[in-house]
């Protein structure tokens, strides 16, 4: 088997058998394939997409690359959920213990943010004391005590995803379907879940800018997830302006805490809400849908769902406090408030130019490598739909450094859009696939 010839060949858009992903994807890391033919490997492959067949094969490679989890010694059946990015995104830390309430068991594994998006762990880590790095042992130990672990992906799970995504973050081939969806079903499988909920967002905030897309993305990975024996159900949901209202990462953790409490923005718990509702379905609490969906809201509205994350921040050695005493996380010590310079009715919010404002008065990260600062962040004060006066407040950067707070505050003012008109109501929750 000539590399060459593979990468000639899927150019030409042809199938490769598995034993040819294999040879590859092993091959690359292992060394014995340089960067140069993987990238053009992952170029043709971001021009002639993959069949199912490949991309599972292409996600058993990934998956071998490294240690596989075995959770099976845990009772219960175990669900994660899985976002595929987004601004505002806190749903995972809504929808885990309220599904974990009900009795399902959630191995949570999360990343970090890159760029635009935020990530749940950098959210967690804004928690002072907690810790997002687990040993296997610890982990599993807190699963079974209390249904619910939050732990960083592991450096032993598919150690060839790691690779493959630093040499398509160089060459331009991130947004590719089969790349995606095999990159992120590979670290799922390997977690030892027996059913995923994934909320693939679509629009300005999201890697998926069409519908159609994401709902091409959606099939793939529960496909993937399917063929490896996985119950997995995937919603296609609304990024065309943030999630709730805040973004940046101590400040979603205080409406995690008021949306756990009932207190939260209408979107942000509609979804959240949904997504445990899954949660709980697929983890067979319950025999329907609609059962799992008056659960959710029952775990909500109890507080149950609420203690359940003060537990877990406790165990993982956070002030659970937090949730209670705002001033206990780390505070900004500035803000700006950005104006409305008309009368008129918000028609729309870019998601990603709010995430890009938020990363850079210092609550994201362009590299892997950059530090963030848990206080800042931004807070919305109206949603697509809201009237607005002349000079009203449209949102407010919240910092502790102003280095960057009038360059972020020029870029936000063109994330909102006015008209005269009241816009049309977007529906959140666009499709169910699985
Ligand atoms: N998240 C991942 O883990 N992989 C991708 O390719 C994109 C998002």
């Amino acid at each position: 088997m000539r590399t060459v010839d593979l990468i000639r060949r899927k150019r030409e858009g042809e199938e490769l058998a598995p034993e040819e992903i294999a040879f590859l994807v092993d091959g690359y890391n292992q060394g014995s394939i340089p960067d140069y033919q993987m990238s053009a490997f992952l170029m043709a492959t971001f021009f002639a997409s993959m069949s199912d067949r490949e991309v599972s094969a292409l996600t058993d490679c990934l998956i071998r690359s490294g240690e596989t989890l075995d959770l099976s010694d845990i009772p219960g059946v175990k669900v994660d959920k899985h976002s595929t990015g987004g601004v505002g995104d806190k749903t995972s830390l809504i929808a885990a213990p309220l599904a974990a309430a009900a009795g399902v068991v959630v191995p949570m594994m999360s990343g970090r943010g890159l760029g635009h998006t935020g990530g749940t762990l950098d959210k967690l880590e804004s928690i002072p004391g907690f810790r997002t790095n687990l040993t296997i042992e610890e982990f599993k130990a807190q699963l079974a005590t209390h249904c619910l672990a939050f732990i960083g992906q592991s450096e032993q799970l598919c150690p060839a995803d790691g690779r493959v995504y630093a040499l398509r973050d160089a060459s331009a081939t991130v947004e590719s379907i089969p790349l995606i969806a095999s990159s992120i079903m590979s670290k799922k499988c390997a977690e030892g879940i027996d059913a995923l909920v994934l909320d693939v967002k679509v629009g300005s905030g999201a890697f998926m800018k069409k519908q159609v897309e994401a709902r091409r993305l959606a099939q793939m990975m529960v496909g993937i997830g399917r063929r490896a024996d996985k119950r997995v159900q995937a919603l296609i949901t609304d990024m065309n302006q943030p999630l709730g209202f805040a973004v940046g990462n101590a400040l979603e953790i205080m409406e995690v805490s008021q949306t756990l409490q009932n207190a939260g923005p209408v979107d942000l718990t509609r979804l959240s809400l949904e997504l445990a509702a899954r949660m709980i379905y697929l983890g067979k609490i319950t025999k329907t849908l609609d059962e799992a969906r008056e659960l959710a809201q029952a775990k909500l509205l109890d507080g149950s769902g609420y203690r359940k994350l003060k537990d877990v921040i406790q165990a993982q050695g956070g002030n659970p406090q937090v949730l209670d005493r705002f001033d206990l996380l780390p505070n900004a010590t500035g803000a700006h408030d950005v104006t409305s310079p008309r009368a008129g009715y918000i028609s729309a919010i870019n998601a990603e130019y709010i995430g890009t404002a938020s990363a850079m008065i210092g609550a994201g990260r362009a590299t892997k490598e950059d530090g963030i600062d848990p206080a800042v962040g931004v807070i919305l004060e109206v949603k697509v739909g809201t009237k607005v006066e002349a000079g009203g407040v449209l949102c407010r950067l919240y910092y502790t450094d102003d280095t960057y707070v009038a360059e972020a505050a020029d870029f936000i003012e063109d994330a909102f859009r006015i008209s005269a008109t009241p816009p049309e109501a977007r529906e959140l929750i666009l499709e169910v696939v699985g």
